[in-house]
Parts: structure tokens; C-alpha cells; sequence
């Protein structure tokens, strides 16, 4: 029997590599330009930390974690998320002695098991940030602004910002209070982990997708006309900076998030292109986490963004870039002679900086010719048992079939190079 890859993983090959990385770079540009530092956390943690963190009536927690007992008998998860693991280190760590307010971002693997479908992997790539230390709506601001920059920035021009106020241990029980007398009466008519939810956590009853549920929900009460004065000052101040930075958003009073630890505000970025699994990336404000990990009274706010959502978004929209590697040179040969100075010569341009490649099957002159053909090379050099008597090589650049004998010798090459075809080759 073949062994195949685990449902919810991805293969990622060469082509779709070369787009991760460049998406990448994009990332780590724009997060330098908003003053975020990269950092690394292990994959894998105590499975407490995510309990505490995430939540333990979230489904990510309940019913998603890769948990194992390792042979020291320790009950360790393979991270479904990176806030917690961030907070962690950013305490055990002592950052917030070093510099009260830390701008911090991350990208790596995560891993939930959740029933696969397009756009939903049980092993996929996150990056997110998290500002800890600050209070200001600036920040909320600051951080959807980054990441629509971003989002942009990766090729995404369709995202649609959502966003609402999930309110504070002040006010959130109030608005729990009358979600539930509102729903009451209609218990009977929610799906069965509606039916849980209304007991563990019912903001998340908000957050089911069942269009029996939606149904049920649509003349809910909104948390919004709930908030307290600080939560309500908060928010209008947060909207009202993005309004003057014109950032287009939309009221979602029904927002909630699928994990435990947010206050105040909460957004999503969500592309019109994708499918159910529609958002891209969400996040929002966490005050009582650096405190309930045994911290102080820090305040924090961050979001996180799937990468391969994104790119699959990208994809869809059409305006997806095929990444190709670039071949400056391919190197022919004829026989075993001209194999050897093949290969010389391979070395010594690379040494020069070109990128180039040959055949090592021992294959023919046309299958050589198509291979070079396939790997898109710009220039093919030819090294016949004539041209190497000769001590030369032919030169060809492939776009328009143009060919010129010269020396066999790199510097004579490049000259040709810059000369006659004035490429911007490096040296
Ligand atoms: P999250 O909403 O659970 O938030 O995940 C953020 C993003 O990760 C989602 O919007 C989605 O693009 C991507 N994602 C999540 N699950 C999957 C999956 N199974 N397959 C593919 N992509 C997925 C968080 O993780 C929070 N830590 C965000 C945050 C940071 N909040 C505050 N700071």
C-alpha cells in the first residue's frame, strides 16, 4: 500500500514554494516598516497553556487539538494557534521589563483538526502580531490598518473588514444575559452544539453557520447597545480613527470569535472570493491574558492571518503571479570531454553569481534543448567537440534563437552578455 500524506496537509512543491517565499518577504517588509520584530516559539507546548489561553469551552480546545502524553509522561499540544505561545514567552522571557510596550509578530505552522475542506487544513500557516502593552485605540486602529497593508501588499485586492466590540468582564454578562433570555424560548430550534454552546459559551451560538441557527438568531440583541461607557468610548474612538485613515469597514454586531479571550474590539478580514471559509484573517483586543498567565495587568491587542487562505484568495481573484525560478544559463554538452568543461564552466558562473543549470543524464542535444526550454533559461551555452577545439563556446539566447561563437572562457561570456544583449546581469 502507498503511504500518502495526512488528510488536511499539503504538499507544497517547488512552484507554490517560490510563492510562499515571496509572500513571505512581503510579510517580513511590512512588518519591520510598522516596528514589529519577528519571533519563534516551539511548536509544540503544554497542552495548559492553550486550555488557558484559548479556552477551554472553544472548539479549538475541545474538539481540535493534536494532544499526545510524551514518554516523560507530560501532556503536550501541537500549537492550534500562536497568541498564548507568544504571551508565554513574552512573560518567561521578561520582555515587558525590558521595554514596557512590545510589537511582536510571528509565522509558522499551526495545526487543528478540523474537518478539511477548501481553505480549511488541519496543518496550515499562520502569521499575526500581537502589540502588548497598550491601551490607546490607536493601536486597535493600527493593527487593522497593518493588516489590510499587508493583505494588499500579498497581491489580495478584495477584503472586506468587519469588526464590533465584544465588550468586558463589566458588560459582557449583562449582554450574555439577555442573548439568553432571548433564546430561551427558542432552544429547541438551535442545532445540538447550538444547544451546548447555550450552556458552555453562549456568545458562540453567534458564530454558528447552520442556516437553521441564522434563522433563529436574526432579531438577536446585539452586544454593541450593551457595552459600558469605557467599551463604547473605546470602540466609537477606534472607528473613528479608521474612518479619518480611510479604512472601509463594516459593522458586524454578531462578530465573536471562535476563542475565549477577547475584550473590547474584534475584527475579521474576509475575501468575497472564498467559499464558507471565508475569513483570512481575524483578531482583536486580549487585556486579561498577561494576567491570568500569572503577569501583570498588560493590556494586549493582535490578530493572525492564514497564509494559505490568502494565496488560494489570490489565486481566485485572478491576479495570481506563477513564480518560476530564473535561469540565466543552461549548459550543453555532446560527450564525456565536453562534459567535464560543462561543468567547469557551471561552477565558475555560479561563483559569478548566475544562476544556471546542466544536464547530468548524458542525454542528447535536443533532449538537452528541452530541458533548458522547460526551465525557461534565458541563454544556452553549447560546448560542442568543434567549439571546444576551438577553445569556444556557442552562445544563444533563447528568446529569439540569435547565436554567436566566443571564447571559451567566463569573462569573455559576461563581456559578450553585457555588450550585445546589455542584460542587467549581476557580477
Ligand atoms: P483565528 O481566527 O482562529 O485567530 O485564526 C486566524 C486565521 O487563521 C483565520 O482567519 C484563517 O485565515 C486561518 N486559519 C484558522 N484555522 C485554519 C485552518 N484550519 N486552515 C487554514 N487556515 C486557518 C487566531 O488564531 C488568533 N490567535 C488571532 C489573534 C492574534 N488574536 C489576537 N492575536
Amino acid at each position: 500500500m502507498k503511504i500518502q500524506k495526512i488528510k488536511g496537509t499539503k504538499d507544497i512543491l517547488p512552484n507554490e514554494t517560490e510563492t510562499f517565499l515571496e509572500a513571505e518577504k512581503t510579510l517580513r517588509k511590512t512588518m519591520a516598516k510598522y516596528g514589529y520584530r519577528e519571533m519563534r516559539t516551539p511548536i509544540f507546548e503544554q497542552t495548559e497553556l492553550f486550555i488557558k489561553g484559548t479556552g477551554e469551552t472553544t472548539d479549538i480546545v475541545n474538539k481540535e487539538m493534536y494532544s499526545f502524553t510524551d514518554k516523560g509522561g507530560r501532556n503536550l499540544s501541537l500549537r492550534p494557534e500562536g497568541t498564548p505561545s507568544i504571551i508565554r514567552a513574552y512573560l518567561e522571557n521578561n520582555l515587558h521589563k525590558k521595554r514596557i510596550f512590545q510589537k511582536l509578530f510571528y509565522y509558522g505552522r499551526m495545526y487543528r483538526q478540523e474537518s478539511p475542506q477548501s481553505g480549511r487544513l488541519r496543518e496550515f500557516r499562520q502569521f499575526g502580531i500581537e502589540a502588548i502593552g497598550s491601551l490607546s485605540p490607536q493601536i486597535d486602529a493600527e493593527t487593522i490598518i497593518l493588516g489590510l497593508e499587508i493583505l494588499n501588499n500579498i497581491g489580495l485586492r478584495k477584503v472586506e473588514t468587519q469588526i464590533s466590540s465584544v465588550g468586558c468582564d463589566k458588560c459582557r454578562p449583562f449582554y450574555k444575559e439577555s442573548l439568553k433570555n432571548f433564546l430561551e424560548s427558542k432552544l429547541n430550534l438551535l442545532c445540538d452544539d447550538c444547544k451546548r454552546r447555550f450552556e458552555v459559551n453562549i456568545l458562540r451560538v453567534l458564530d454558528c453557520k447552520r442556516e437553521t441557527c441564522r434563522q433563529v438568531l436574526k432579531n438577536a440583541p446585539t452586544s454593541e447597545n450593551q457595552l459600558c461607557n469605557e467599551c463604547k468610548d473605546h470602540f466609537s474612538k477606534v472607528l473613528d480613527l479608521l474612518q479619518k485613515s480611510n479604512v472601509h469597514f463594516t459593522l458586524n454586531p454578531y462578530l465573536v470569535r471562535g476563542l475565549d479571550y477577547y475584550t473590547k474590539t474584534v475584527y475579521e478580514f474576509i475575501s468575497p472570493v472564498l467559499g464558507a471559509q471565508d475569513a483570512v484573517g481575524g483578531g482583536g483586543r486580549y487585556d486579561k491574558m498577561v494576567e491570568l498567565f500569572g503577569g501583570p495587568q498588560i493590556p494586549a491587542i493582535g490578530f493572525a492571518c492564514g497564509m494559505e487562505r490568502i494565496l488560494l484568495a489570490v489565486e481566485k481573484e485572478g491576479k495570481a503571479k506563477i513564480q518560476k525560478q530564473h535561469f540565466d544559463f543552461y549548459i550543453v554538452t555532446m560527450d564525456e570531454k565536453t562534459d567535464e568543461k560543462g561543468f567547469l564552466l557551471l561552477n565558475e558562473l555560479r561563483k559569478k553569481g548566475f544562476v544556471c543549470e546542466k544536464d547530468y543524464l548524458e542525454r542528447s542535444l535536443k533532449a538537452q534543448m528541452k530541458d533548458s526550454d522547460r526551465l525557461g533559461a534565458e541563454f544556452v551555452i553549447i560546448i560542442g567537440s568543434e567549439e571546444l577545439g576551438n577553445n569556444e563556446v556557442t552562445l544563444r539566447r533563447m528568446t529569439d534563437g540569435s547565436q554567436k561563437r566566443v571564447k571559451l572562457s567566463i569573462d569573455a561570456i559576461v563581456e559578450e552578455i553585457r555588450n550585445n544583449y546589455q542584460e542587467q546581469h549581476k557580477n
